[in-house]
């Protein structure tokens, strides 16, 4: 695992209880999708606007067909009782809720999730 976290990225307000499950569903899958001796990196970063968070592996990747599907509540690719297929569907409402994106791009042999959220403070959706 790489960890290339931006050290000036300011505080923001967010639960950060919530967060976490956010960044567990996503590093799960990563170590899902990987073979041993697969890579993870964690990277921050920041722009104007938002803090940026992301999570790549060299993995399997994503198919195009199921790409749309993933953030689907139940959609799973895996077998039961090993996938419910609710941590991208909770991953996604944590951050609507906190005003914040979720983008995905994905090829054979690396997959990206992008995660930014407001530095300002926003009003927190109640959903
Ligand atoms: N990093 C990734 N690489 C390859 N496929 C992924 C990755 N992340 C998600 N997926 C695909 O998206 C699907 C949905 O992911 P999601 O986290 O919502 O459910 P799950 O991992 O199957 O089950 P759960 O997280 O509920 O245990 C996965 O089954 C998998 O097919
Ligand atoms: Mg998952």
């Amino acid at each position: 695992m790489e960890r290339n976290f931006d050290r000036t990225i300011p505080k923001i307000c967010a639960f950060g209880v919530e967060l976490n499950q956010v960044w567990t569903n996503l590093i799960m899958n990563a170590v899902d999708a990987m073979k041993e001796g697969g890579e993870l990196e964690l990277r921050t970063s920041q722009d104007a606007l938002d803090v940026v968070v992301e999570v790549r592996d060299n993995g399997s990747g994503i198919p195009t067909e199921v790409l749309s599907r993933i953030f689907d509540p139940f959609f799973t690719t895996k077998g039961v009782g090993e996938g419910t297929g609710l941590g991208l569907d909770t991953a996604m409402r944590v951050i609507k809720k906190h005003r914040g994106e979720i983008d995905v791009r994905s090829e054979p042999g690396e997959t990206v999730f992008r995660i930014s959220l407001p530095k300002v403070k926003k009003a927190v959706s109640s959903l």
